[in-house]
Parts: C-alpha cells; sequence; structure tokens
C-alpha cells in the first residue's frame, strides 16, 4: 500500500500570516501579508524603493511592532524568547558600519553569537577560520579588528555572524549590494544551502538563486511563484513592467 505523503508542520522554516506594518503617522507599510518559506528554500522578495520589503523583514524579526502572525519552524513567534528567536531567525542588513563593533577582532565578532548561545563556552579558532574560508577571506583575518577591513569584507564578516549559529532562516536585506561579482556569486552560492528571505533591488540576482520569487508593491505581495514562472510569464502588469526595465 502506497503511504500518503503527509508533510509535517514543521518543513515550513517560517510562516507569516497577515502581516501588516503601520508607521507612526499612519504610513501603511506592509499590508495584509502572508508568505510562507520552506526548510531549504530560498525565497526571493523584489520591489521598488519604497515597497515594504525592509518594514516586512524587520517585522519578521519582531523588530518593529505588526500585525499577524509568525511562527518559525512550527513555534509562534510570540512563544520564543529572545535568546530562541534569535536562535532561529538572524537578519543581515545592508549596512555593516552601523551594527560590527569597530573596536572588536573578526574572530570575537564571529564568535561572539556562539558564545552567548554555548553561555560562555568559546568556540575554537577552526571553526571561525572555516567560515572566514567559505566567505571568501583569508583565515588570519581572526585577528584583525573590523576597522581594518573594506566595506565588503565587514559585510562578509555580517553574514557570516549571521551563519554561525546555523540559523532556521536568514533574512538578507540588500545583503550582498556591496560585494562585487565574483564574491557575490560565491556568497550566493553559501546563502543557498540555507533557508533564506532574499531581499533584492537586483532582480537577476534573484532569479538567479531563487526556488520563489515574491514580488511586493506598495506594502502587498502582488505576485509569487516558482522562480521560473515569474521571471519567464509575469503575470502582474508590476512584475512586468520591472521585467521590461532589465
Ligand atoms: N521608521 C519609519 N517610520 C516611518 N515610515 C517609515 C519608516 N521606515 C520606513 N518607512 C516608510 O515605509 C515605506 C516602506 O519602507 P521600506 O524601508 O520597508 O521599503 P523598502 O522596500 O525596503 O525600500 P528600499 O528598497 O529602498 O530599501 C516607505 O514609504 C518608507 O518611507
Ligand atoms: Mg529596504
Amino acid at each position: 500500500m502506497r503511504r500518503r505523503e503527509i508533510s509535517p508542520p514543521s518543513s515550513l522554516a517560517l510562516e507569516a500570516s497577515h502581516i501588516s506594518v503601520t508607521y507612526p503617522g499612519g504610513i501603511r507599510a506592509v499590508r495584509d501579508v502572508s508568505i510562507s518559506i520552506a526548510q531549504g528554500e530560498v525565497l526571493a522578495l523584489i520591489g521598488e524603493s519604497g515597497s515594504g520589503k525592509t518594514s516586512l523583514a524587520r517585522a519578521l524579526a519582531s523588530l518593529v511592532p505588526y500585525s499577524g502572525q509568525v511562527s518559525l519552524m512550527g513555534n509562534p513567534v510570540s512563544s520564543l524568547n529572545r535568546l530562541e528567536r534569535s536562535r532561529r531567525l538572524q537578519l543581515v542588513f545592508q549596512n555593516p558600519y552601523t551594527y560590527l563593533n569597530p573596536a572588536k577582532t573578526v574572530g570575537q565578532i564571529l564568535e561572539e553569537p556562539l558564545i552567548i548561545h554555548a553561555r560562555g563556552k568559546r568556540p575554537g579558532p577552526a571553526m571561525t577560520e572555516e567560515m572566514l574560508t567559505a566567505l571568501d577571506l583569508d583565515p588570519a583575518y581572526r585577528t584583525r579588528s573590523i576597522r581594518e577591513l573594506s566595506g565588503g569584507e565587514r559585510q562578509r564578516v555580517a553574514i557570516g555572524c549571521a551563519l554561525m549559529l546555523n540559523p532556521s532562516v536568514i533574512l538578507a536585506d540588500e545583503a550582498l549590494s556591496a560585494l562585487d561579482v565574483l564574491v557575490q556569486a560565491r556568497i550566493l552560492a553559501l546563502l543557498r544551502s540555507h533557508t533564506c528571505l532574499f531581499i533584492s533591488h537586483d532582480i537577476s540576482a534573484a532569479a538567479y538563486f531563487s526556488h520563489r520569487i515574491a514580488v511586493m508593491y506598495r506594502g502587498e505581495i502582488v505576485e509569487e511563484g516558482p522562480t521560473e514562472r515569474v521571471y519567464t510569464s509575469p503575470r502582474h502588469p508590476y512584475t512586468q513592467r520591472l521585467l521590461r526595465k532589465l
């Protein structure tokens, strides 16, 4: 007898329903958006400047007040404390200057999340050096201070920092913009082995490596589907316009 295929609820790494974000002054940046990301899936979120992509990511990470429900691996985020949440979900922003402490070494930055989550147990250098290599950085960078790094190198350290804990979901908000094309390709390959919401202006990069694409316009998801389908035969006029611009 054929077994029925029932996927367990936890096969969704992230499930968000009816998310709305309204900023003071009444700006409705996100309007009743529902998205889900399966384990191992890369969902690209594209849309023009001001369409609400970052606001949605901030809501998913509980960084702004929002209405609606967010679950990570089947657990409502409201049932998770901050530490549990950060183990499951990591956000990488575009500008690492604002949140990487310049006084610290690369090793300290990369090892910090592990130390916090392992309650003070210090990870060995091997793990850090392995991550640096994966990021296409010299393992010797471990002892260099953040302020000695270029913008693109800092960006890669920020991505590494998010990956160190092997979170269930990574939200990458324009996280590759500071990188040149070759390094971008390398980091895309690295991100592709994780579950990821990949926010980008760059439709080509999004199409190149995502499994699905969601298109955001004025706070709403106007189109969503398998990358190949959205890219080759977009249904919504706004998506058609975005693709014509290429
Ligand atoms: N802290 C805030 N307070 C008030 N309004 C905000 C705030 N942050 C964003 N907005 C507004 O919300 C809307 C969506 O902004 P958001 O940053 O989410 O867009 P985005 O799609 O990420 O744009 P970009 O591609 O330029 O990063 C915009 O109209 C913006 O002006
Ligand atoms: Mg943004």
